[in-house]
């Protein structure tokens, strides 16, 4: 069987990827008028899931799923194969091969992933994706696609060929990366244009990895998004809509009297009118069979259709009584401004709930409550309130989605991670997921923690297993401090959902 050298080398990093669940993307659907199938009982397909970082913890998350990955580099694959064994689960299974060359008996999914594989592959394959997406989609399945995009992507090329010029392609990774690593030194002294030397500055500090396989990798073809529609156009699919972060959307005041058809030359113009006002670097497109019912751009009225969760804190005193703009922070270091009164008490509900989703009606009723608890009027008219929580929805700072999902709770006396989390925080190479298929990231110590929560040790326990794995480690913090480090961790587990509710394993293979 083939495989793919240059991922056998040096494996992409392979995370849970928040705006690929498909709760996340049935709720963006559904903003664009789509209704997309219950993902928690789905066929998933990925295309190119590397190890299965991302589609793994769909898996366990949602046991009557079924999910099928398919993976090109032989490493990969059986990284994933052998990880799935051993957490003994069945409702997932990564294949070796090439997507372009599917078994013919894989069936019709639900929901289909590729992420970070269209613009990395040669022409043809991306024609086989784009036919796979075609031919394995149920009538209302949604398929995730990114890919890079012309609009921001070509003042990087020149950089990209210098790279590629100036490193032998037949080294192996480890020694070209290191070779491009002097390469951009040599180009922070020799260019001057600013936004190449931005990037450079950038690359200079990324994972190894995203330079490797961005500027050095074969392929990598920015597409302009009308020529991505094009093609869509060209294998019987169709545009529904964007699942990446947004400032800006597009907006058809005039095409009231249009047929949905005639709306959707339009709506392509005006999102290519964004690439270029922005200078659009990566789209994730949701995308459907094009005899699917038509999508339209989104729309803040199905907001009350659907559930939302943040995982929001603020350094500021939050004000709810006057609409000055204050910032509220994810755990990733975005910021998000928000100023209607009525909207910061619901990021404060939200927060106060993580993981839980909380639907929109019941998020409504709870951020009216607050305010009123703090003495403040809540406005009798929500209007303003679901325009700022659609602004904030689309820019990511909220997710709206369609599964409620775990609530957390408090550590117990003998802390019991789940499985999954156990073994991702006990394999090098893995990542921890967390409830809302976040990576976490956790130092040595942590993920020592964390693979020892069986549920078998009090909390004095684990604490000499931390002191003792860190006195090996040659650190020796003080016992106060150790034990205020372990206690952040295990608030952290909770707030992630790994740790189960004091009961015995109910999950376990
Ligand atoms: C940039 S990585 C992205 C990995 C993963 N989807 C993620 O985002 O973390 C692209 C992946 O696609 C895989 N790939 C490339 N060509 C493929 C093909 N023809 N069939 C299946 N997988 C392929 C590569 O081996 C690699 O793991």
């Amino acid at each position: 069987m083939v495989t793919l050298a240059s991922y056998d080398e040096l494996p992409y990093d392979s995370l849970p990827l928040p705006e690929t669940q498909p709760d996340f993307l049935a709720a963006i659907a559904r903003l664009h008028g789509f209704e997309s199938p219950d993902p928690r009982r789905a066929r998933i397909l990925e295309l190119g899931c590397a190890q299965g970082g991302n589609l793994i913890p769909l898996a366990w998350r949602w046991p009557d799923c079924e999910c099928v990955g398919v993976e090109l580099s032989r490493v990969q694959a059986e990284a994933g194969a052998a990880f799935i064994r051993s957490l003994g689960l069945a409702n997932v299974r990564i294949l070796h091969g090439d997507l372009a060359a599917l078994p013919a008996d894989l069936g019709e999914f639900d929901y289909i992933i590729a992420h970070g594989v269209f613009s990395w592959v040669p022409p043809a394959v991306q024609a086989a994706l784009l036919d796979v997406c075609r031919r394995h989609l149920v009538p209302r399945g949604l398929a995730y696609v990114s890919f890079n995009v012309a609009a921001g992507w070509t003042p990087l090329l020149p950089l990209r060929a210098a790279l590629v010029e100036r490193t032998a392609a037949g080294l192996p990774a480890p020694a070209r990366y290191a070779r491009a690593l002097r390469v951009l030194d040599d180009l922070q002294a020799e260019w001057r244009d600013p936004l190449l030397l931005k990037e450079i500055a950038y690359l200079k500090g990324a994972a190894p990895s995203y330079l490797f396989h961005e500027y050095l990798a074969e392929f990598n073809a920015p597409i302009g998004f009308s020529d991505f529609a094009t093609q869509l156009d060209a294998h019987g699919l169709r545009y529904v809509g964007e699942a990446g972060p947004r400032n800006a959307v597009v907006e058809l005041e005039d095409a009231w009297g249009l047929a949905p058809e005639g709306m959707t030359g339009r709506w392509i113009d005006a999102e290519c009118a964004l690439d270029d006002a922005f200078g659009t670097r990566f789209r994730r497109a949701l995308i459907a069979r094009a005899d699917a019912a038509c999508a339209h751009p989104p729309q803040a009225r199905a907001l009350g259709t659907l559930a939302f969760c943040a995982d929001l804190r603020s350094d500021e005193e939050i004000d709810l009584e006057d609409a000055i703009e204050q910032a509220f922070v994810n755990p990733a270091g975005n910021a998000f401004r928000v100023g209607e009164p009525l909207l910061k008490a619901a990021v404060m509900v939200l927060a106060a709930r993580y993981p839980q989703a909380i639907a929109y009606a019941e998020l409504l009723a709870a951020a009216r409550a607050l305010l009123q608890e703090y003495g403040a009027e809540p406005p009798a008219d929500a209007a303003a309130f679901g325009d700022a929580l659609f602004a904030l929805a689309m820019a990511h700072g909220v997710m709206p989605t369609v599964w409620e999902g775990p609530t957390g709770h408090a550590p117990p006396k003998r802390p019991c991670a789940h499985a999954l989390a156990r073994q991702q925080a006990g394999t090098p190479g893995w990542v921890v997921s967390g409830a809302r298929h976040v990576a976490l990231d956790l130092d040595v110590p942590g993920r020592a923690l964390l693979a020892a929560l069986d549920g078998s040790r009090t909390i004095d326990q684990l604490l000499d297993l931390m002191r003792a794995a860190l006195a090996q480690a040659g650190s020796v913090p003080a016992p106060e401090r150790l034990l205020e480090a372990m206690w952040r961790q295990l608030w952290l587990f909770a707030r992630q959902g790994l740790l189960q509710d004091g009961s015995p394993p109910s999950r376990e293979p």
